[in-house]
């Protein structure tokens, strides 16, 4: 079953058109790629996936519920924030908050959420300290047991990038989407970022990654689309897209690809 449809989204900034009629969907539990040239729109999908730029047009259904359409749908800030966690984000600079510990990072906007709830003020310890398990036990997921109460700033990129996953996670997005996750990391830090996004599609987490990272598309996601100048050139089996591409640009990108 499709956990997400998007229909027909276009997205203009002045006189450019980043996003021209762009549609796709995704089944639950899986991972969809999005690969393509600096300057395609990948980004600005992501973006208005997560409300963080409004589509001009077209509309985004989750889990059968239509919760954006352009000209209709709008949105008060507590609606906007409701409707922002079906996709958690992880960006390709990790922005945690450098003045929290990894496991305050991860937990703080559970928490926050959790007390908006009145049920939370009567037992906030109970709660807090729930949080704060299933924030320990994300970060042991990462492999960062041991790093709970380091500072983003005593972590490695690949360590930090691994917490902005797990507090992603916090919040049980029906989707998670990456951004370049590895974009920012030295090549010797890549590797552990993308062990840990195979293991979530071996426990299918359903995933959108925009990624420069071929193989890793290839072997872990389960569809690709080819984004280029604002359109989706190409889809379809991940398999199928990387190592037979059926559409000129597909062949050219990934030729470029392989050239390193
Ligand atoms: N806020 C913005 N204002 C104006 N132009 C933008 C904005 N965001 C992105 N763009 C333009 O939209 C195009 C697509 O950008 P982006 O979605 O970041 O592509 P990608 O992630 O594939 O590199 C680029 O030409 C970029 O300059
Ligand atoms: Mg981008």
């Amino acid at each position: 079953m499709a956990i997400l449809e998007v229909n027909h989204i276009e997205k203009q900034f002045g006189h450019t058109k980043v996003l021209k009629d762009v549609s796709f969907s995704l089944d639950q539990g899986h991972a969809l790629a999005i690969i393509g040239s600096s300057g395609s729109g990948k980004t600005t999908l992501l973006r208005c996936l997560n409300f963080l730029e409004t589509p001009d047009k077209g509309e985004i259904i989750v889990k059968g519920e239509r919760i954006y359409k352009a000209g209709e749908t709008k949105m008060s800030d507590s609606e906007l924030l409701q409707k922002r966690l079906h996709f958690g984000m992880v960006f390709q600079a990790f922005h945690l908050f450098p003045q929290y510990t990894a496991l305050t990072n991860v937990t703080l906007a559970h928490k926050l959420s959790a007390l908006k709830k009145p049920e939370t003020k009567a037992n906030r310890k109970e709660v807090f300290d729930k949080i704060n398990a299933r924030g320990l036990e994300l970060l042991d997921q990462m492999g960062l047991a041991d790093r709970a109460y380091h500072y983003p700033h005593q972590l490695s990129g690949g360590q930090q990038q691994r917490v902005a996953i797990a507090r992603a996670l916090a919040l049980q997005p029906d989707i998670l989407c990456f951004d370049e996750p590895t974009s920012a990391l030295d090549p010797e830090l890549t590797g552990e970022v993308l062990k840990v996004i195979r293991g979530l599609a071996e426990k299918k987490t359903t995933m959108i990654i925009v990624t420069h990272e071929m193989a890793f598309a290839r072997d872990v996601a389960d569809e690709i689309v080819f984004m280029d100048g604002g359109i989706i050139v190409e889809q379809g089996p991940a398999r199928q897209v990387i190592e037979n591409p059926q559409q000129e640009r597909t062949k050219a990108f990934l030729s470029r690809y392989s050239e390193g």
